[in-house]
Formats: structure tokens, sequence, C-alpha cells
């Protein structure tokens, strides 16, 4: 098949890629589990994949604070020396002639204080989450309700970690408002019981639209990408009940902060939310701005996607893991290799 679309350069918010795959963000544990530092494997990670023609690289989660941290080995962007250790990441990066941005990730809730610094999770209401973290292998702990004044330590957090991020070289930042982690988590009635304006019908965007202001002021709203979306990862079976409203109301805070370039998350790209439209096409509908693509893309489903323009970049995650050398492959038409957690989690390959 001829990748004519996937292979194009485009211009998405700030940035002139060179093709249109991203590699979506991935957790991969690796940066030291005290400091928070990635070191020279996490470069050669990235490097590979700009080397190979990836035209935006967004990274794993990192985190904007110690009390973000929701497994082991994330990395932070909340010390200069972090901040320095992802420098080696741009600029190996840049070197390749590749984009890359960094994630911004908070788990909110979906943590324990053996990861927190002995600190209870913060998150807007005293809801726990059913299940065990990540590798520690505890039940979710307990949260604190945080006080209005943590809410807006926690926006100075987000809006620090960017400027650290720009300090550290990245072309922008993406703000994982996603899959039940602290945005989404004021986003969400089932853990939002707040009656302050963070919380009920009409406040629980607010968060999100405060971190998204705090954060384009520190680095420009060009230079802002946004995920969201109706997967929990703690709750898969959740679904929004009136997905168009929801979406709607997304739409308005991104419109109202000047935001161009969106990355919904979904269970399955094409899977429908409602009228028979995906959460793509939904989207599609109603924003003028870029939109990416992802979750269980093929080469073969985002050449389609694009060139029917629902989106304007694809996003492929297990794929860039099992083939680093994905762009490759794909430009001289060899097989895939396919996607094992058990090999392709083990190693920064
Ligand atoms: C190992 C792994 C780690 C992930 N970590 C993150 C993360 O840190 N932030 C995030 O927003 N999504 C994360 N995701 C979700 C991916 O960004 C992506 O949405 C998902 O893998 C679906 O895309 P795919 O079908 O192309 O793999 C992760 C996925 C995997 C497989």
């Amino acid at each position: 098949m001829n990748y004519k679309e996937l292979l194009q350069p485009v211009r998405i918010g700030n940035w002139h890629l060179r093709t249109r795959i991203a590699m979506a963000p991935m957790t991969r544990s690796f940066a030291d589990d005290t400091t928070g530092i990635v070191g020279e494997d996490v470069v050669a990670y990235y490097k590979r994949r700009a080397q190979d023609g990836i035209g935006l690289i967004i990274t794993e989660g990192i985190t904007p604070s110690p009390r973000g941290k929701g497994t082991f080995g994330v990395p932070g962007l909340f010390t200069k020396e972090q901040a320095n250790g992802w420098r080696k990441v741009t600029d190996a990066v840049h070197e390749e002639g590749g984009t890359i941005i960094a994630q911004l990730w908070h788990v909110g809730r979906l943590t324990h204080p053996d990861l927190t610094g002995g600190l209870a999770p913060q998150a807007p209401s005293v809801v726990q989450a059913e299940g065990l973290v990540h590798r520690l292998r505890k039940p979710f702990a307990l949260p604190e309700a945080m006080t209005t004044q943590e809410i807006k330590e926690a926006v100075q957090q987000y809006a620090q970690a960017a400027k650290y991020a720009d300090e550290a070289g990245f072309d922008g930042v993406e703000l994982h408002g996603a899959h039940g982690y602290l945005i989404d988590q004021f986003a969400w009635e089932v853990t939002n019981r707040r009656t302050d304006s963070y919380g009920e019908r009409t406040g629980r965007l607010r968060f999100m639209k405060e971190v998204l202001a705090a954060v384009g002021a520190a680095i420009g709203v060009d230079r802002v990408i946004v995920r969201f979306s109706e997967l929990k990862d703690d709750q898969p079976s959740y679904r929004w009940q009136d997905p168009e409203a929801e979406i709607e109301a997304y739409l308005k805070v991104f419109r109202e902060e000047g935001l161009r370039v969106l990355h919904p998350s979904t269970n399955t790209f094409n899977q429908p939310l409602a009228e028979n439209l995906t959460l793509h096409q939904l989207i599609r509908k109603r924003w003028d701005g870029n939109i990416i693509g992802v979750v269980g893309l093929t080469p073969s489903s985002a050449e389609d996607a694009i060139r029917a323009g629902i989106i304007d970049v694809a996003a492929f995650g297990k794929p860039l893991l099992a083939n680093p050398d994905f762009v490759s492959r794909l430009r001289n038409d060899q097989p895939f290799i396919p996607y094992e957690s058990k090999i392709h989690l083990k190693e920064l390959l």
C-alpha cells in the first residue's frame, strides 16, 4: 500500500512535522526512581524513533509534582536536574530533525503513599479507586480532597513543569487530561463530588481550564496539546451518558483557551460513540483545529482516516514499541513485528 498521506509533512499547532506519524505517550518506568531523572537509555530510545522519521514524539507521562507519581520509575519535571536530564533527550531528537513534546501527567487518586513520599494521594474528592497500583500491587489509597489552595498550587505545578519543559528544549507539552487521572478526576462526576466552583455540572472542567490557561501563559498556547477521553483506566466500562454534550463541553473550554490541537483518546479508534459516529468523527464535526487520532490504528486505517479528513496526524503506541523502525518499514513496505508485552515492555529498545 502507498502511505502517501502518512508520509506527508504537515503543520499543526506551532510545529512543522516531517510526517503525519506521532508516537503516542507511553509510560516506560525507566527514570531513576528516587530522583525522577532520565538517563542515556531513555535518550537512545527517543533518538531511535526520531532517526526513523517519526513526525511528532509525545513522551511518556512526566509528573509535574512528587504527588503526581503513579508507579515506579516515572520521570519528573519539577526539578532543575530533571529538566537537565530531559535536555539530552530533546537535543538528540532535534539532531535527528524530530519534534518532541512532554506529556504532563499527574495521577491524582490513582497512587499510594509508597510512591508519593508518604503523602496521601490528591484528588477532587475523597473517593477511593478500586484496584491495585501499577507494579506496586497495593490497593489505591484513600485520597485527600484538595483544598482551593492546593488546587491553585497544582495549577502552578503544571505551569512550572511547562517552563521546565521549555528550558529542557521540548517543542511543547501535552496535558494528560484523559484516562481517569487528576485532570479527568475533576471532569468525571464519579470522582468529583465537590459542591464548590470546581464541582457540579458547570464546574467540573474548571480545573482543566485553569491548567490550560496557566500552561498556555507559561509557554504559549500554540505549543500545547490536550488529551481527553471517556475512557478511564481504572473503570474501562464507564460510558458517557450523553457523548455529544460531553464533547461539546470540552470543546467550549478548548476554544475559550485558544487551543489548536486535540488528542482525543478512546477505547478503539473505529468504535461508534453516538449517531453511528466515532469519537474523532464527532469532534471533527465541531472542531476546525487539528486532531490527532489514536488507539488501535494500523497504517492503512490511519491513512484512510487522514484521507477522509477525520484526523490530521495518526499516533501509534504499541506498534512503535515493537518496531522502533516503524517508519522505515512503512516506507519500504516491510512487515511489522507484532507487539508482545512480555518482550517489548521489558527493555527500552
Ligand atoms: C506501555 C504503555 C504505556 C502507556 N502510557 C501512557 C501514558 O503515560 N500516557 C498516556 O496518555 N497514555 C499512555 N498509554 C496509552 C497510549 O498512549 C495509547 O493511547 C494506547 O497504547 C493505544 O494506542 P495503540 O493501540 O497504538 O497502542 C500507554 C500505553 C501503553 C501500551
